[in-house]
């Protein structure tokens, strides 16, 4: 009479909802047995009722079983199309890197507080004494032209170099001394080579009457220049400064060619790459230091950061162009 063996077969759970409606719903073959009721005579209506509740009760036992499996099994099949595999790629977000100033920066820097050298700084703001005079550059030196300094109306002026800073930590510390300082510094000039700021590192060391020679220069200088570029020649070139006496440029034996003459060292085999000497007696004078000696050197650190990593328009630097900035990581 009433079939419940659909219930078995059901496959998904909308088609089992189907088969309850069409039992036990309220136009549901179940349901309308009951509604026959009066049709049934008396003596019968007893063992009548009793079988079809019995029914009811054994459809609706029937579909919440079924309705249990089904439902686990739809969350199996959930599960496992929403597994998540935690070893797959995913947009990741951009780590940034430290930019080739920086690193060379923190090389230079690395390499001086290894050899018990403090990290001294000073204002970008600077005025004629600390940057110039006290330098041994006097007015009419050409350095000073408006053409190479910035200067403000109230008569200060960007620091052009990172000197500067030797003074004032002569001026507050005593001797001996044994600094670098590494900073900007600011000058009128823009092409390949050259922009407004760039980096330098100022190295200055004090001591005793006799106790700092050429000699100290030359070896902390040609040690530094081997851990920076690797095995090169160094060579010292005299030259001028007007806060050293004797001035000397350092040069290395050419990184692109080994020395053999190319387009980047102008076909010499050597690159310059910083300034040095002995501090000359007018500096001591004006920080008001006696019987002392002392080298003092400074270096570009763009320069350094251009040769070690063969990048040849300084401009490129200071564009932010990912694309550079990424071969850095
Ligand atoms: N201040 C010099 C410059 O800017 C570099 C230098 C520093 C040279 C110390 C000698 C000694 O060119």
């Amino acid at each position: 009479m009433i079939d419940l063996s659909k219930i078995k077969n059901a496959l998904h759970l909308d088609e089992l909802e189907k088969i309850r409606v069409e039992l036990l719903g309220k136009n549901g073959v179940i349901t309308n047995e009951f509604k026959r009721m009066k049709e049934i005579p008396n003596e019968q209506k007893r063992e009548f009722a009793k079988n079809l509740n019995e029914m009811k009760e054994k459809a609706a036992a029937l579909i919440a079983q079924k309705k249990a499996e089904l439902e686990e099994k739809a969350l199996e099949l959930k599960l496992k199309s929403e597994k998540l595999d935690v070893s797959m790629f995913s947009n990741r977000s951009q780590i940034g890197a430290l930019h080739p100033v920086n690193m060379t920066m923190d090389k230079i820097i690395d390499f001086f507080t290894r050899m018990n050298f403090s990290v001294e700084t000073g204002p970008l703001i600077e005025d004629e004494f600390h940057n110039f005079e006290a330098l041994n550059l006097p007015k009419y030196h050409p350095a000073r032209d408006m053409q190479d300094t910035f200067y403000m109306s109230d008569g200060t002026l960007l620091r052009t170099h990172t000197s500067p800073v030797q003074i004032r930590t002569m001026m507050n510390q005593k001797p001996p001394i044994r600094m670098i300082s590494p900073g900007a510094v600011f000058r009128r000039d823009y092409d390949l080579t050259h922009t407004p700021m760039f980096h330098q590192v100022e190295g200055l060391v004090v001591d005793e009457e006799g106790k700092v020679s050429f000699a100290n220069l030359k070896f902390m200088l040609e040690s530094f220049l081997v851990e920076m570029f690797g095995d090169v020649k160094v060579r010292f070139r005299p030259s001028f400064f007007p806060f050293t006496e004797p001035s000397a440029e350092a040069d290395i034996s050419c990184i692109f060619c080994e020395g053999k003459g190319c387009r980047v060292c102008s076909h010499t085999g050597w690159l310059e790459v910083l300034g040095c000497g002995i501090v000359d007696p007018n500096v001591f004078k004006a920080v008001g230091y006696e019987n002392v000696s002392g080298y003092a050197f400074g270096l570009g650190v763009e320069r350094f950061a251009m040769l070690i990593h063969r990048i040849n328009d300084l401009r490129s630097m200071y564009e932010g162009d990912l694309r550079l900035m990424e071969q850095f990581k």
